[in-house]
């Protein structure tokens, strides 16, 4: 009899994560007494019935590093420990699964699960752990808010998205005389921001780890006129904040998923310019989920490649409830308790913020 290992993707997709269900495949097919399963739509494809599991075969997984989203689908709503489930009178209630859960990967003969995510993903693999699940965690996200890891893939992806809507912006802002304000993902973290606000040269960046104050925008934009420049580039995280309020966001009322869902941030931005007295004209551009889906590049292909040989490798290791890290140069095990301790913010007190202040790019302080 197989052992078998089965892999989900779960949270938002990313670029990458095709790349490193190959990986683990490939690197699983040199040992004669594996075989892998995936489960579609996350952790849903075991625990619905019927269940819908995908077996992946070096075959099924020929080629697909390059393309972006999962062939296993994925979900950011619920899982085994919050499973919404409809009353009888349209309204929503979460279940807890869990033990269900277990009780199937017993009934499957499952002897190791990979579970590719990011810190929601993550929670639920320590939860799962905790219950005796043979688990290792894959660290996924664009946001790179995991801590533990240099970085997540799929970031560097989107910052080139993000650097590359910026470029486009950049001779609109000068043709027009305008104001462009980018707003880009990235949750309560300002790495996609930054990142893309130093790559593709903006005059000013606004990320959730430093509140702004419109004065010192306003006075950056005032100082850009003055010099002969009547335009500006911003680029703004989605999560980032004034220092008179708190983030832009919309309630969800998507079951199981997080009960806000983010954005607006640039209008608000333009508007509050505006109300400021500033007399440039302003265009807003909300980058969305361009930034998150299509091919990965060649960074985060690699990052994740070394990401899948390196889970197979720890499951055969039996090193249960760890997550592949990057420290670079090397590929680590970490405990996943660790890794979602705390989310990884931007260092106000970085080199990469240095930077970005030593290019005279204002960060709203
Ligand atoms: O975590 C990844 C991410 O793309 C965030 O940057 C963003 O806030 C969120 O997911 C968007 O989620 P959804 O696809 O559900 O709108």
């Amino acid at each position: 009899m197989k052992k078998r290992l089965l892999v989900a993707t779960g949270g938002g997709d990313c670029p990458g994560l095709n790349a490193v269900i190959r990986a683990i495949v490939k690197r699983a097919s040199f040992e004669p007494d594996w075989e892998i399963l995936g489960s579609a739509d996350a952790f849903n494809g075991v625990l619905e019935d019927p269940m819908r599991l995908i077996e992946l075969t070096p075959q099924r997984v020929a080629g697909i590093h390059v393309q972006g989203g999962t062939i296993l689908g994925t979900t950011n709503k619920g899982g085994p420990f919050e499973w919404p489930v409809q009353n009888p009178d349209g309204s929503w209630r979460m279940e807890d699964r869990s033990r269900d859960f277990m009780r199937r990967l017993q009934e499957m003969e499952i002897s190791a699960v990979i579970n590719i995510g990011g810190d929601g993903s993550q929670r639920i693999s320590q939860g799962l752990f905790e219950l005796g699940c043979p688990v290792i965690g894959v660290p996924k996200t664009i946001d790179n808010d995991l801590s533990d890891t240099d970085f997540t893939f799929g970031f560097q992806t989107a910052v080139d998205a993000a650097t590359d809507a910026l470029d486009k912006l950049v001779t609109t802002a000068a043709s027009h005389h305008r104001i462009l304000i980018l707003e880009v993902m990235g949750r309560y973290a300002g790495w996609i921001a930054l990142h893309a606000a130093i790559a593709g040269g903006a005059e000013v960046c606004l990320i959730p780890e430093i509140e702004y104050d419109i004065a010192s925008v306003m006075r950056k934009i005032e100082l850009r006129v003055a010099s002969g420049k009547g335009f500006a580039n911003i680029v703004i995280a989605e999560g980032a904040k004034p220092l008179s309020g708190g983030m832009s966001f919309t309630p969800s009322e998507e079951p199981g998923a997080m009960p806000i869902r983010l954005g607006g941030a640039g209008l608000r931005l333009a508007q509050e310019l505006k109300d400021a007295g500033c007399a440039v004209d302003i265009r807003e551009t909300i980058l969305g989920h361009l930034q998150r889906g299509g091919r990965p590049n060649a960074f985060d292909r690699i990052l994740a490649a070394q990401f899948g040989v390196k889970a197979f490798e720890l499951a055969l290791e039996k090193k249960w409830g760890h997550m592949v890290a990057y420290r670079h140069p090397d590929i680590v095990a970490v405990p996943i308790s660790e890794a979602i301790k705390a989310y990884n913010f931007v260092d106000t007190r970085s080199d990469l913020v240095r930077t970005a202040r030593g290019l005279g790019i204002c960060l709203g302080d």
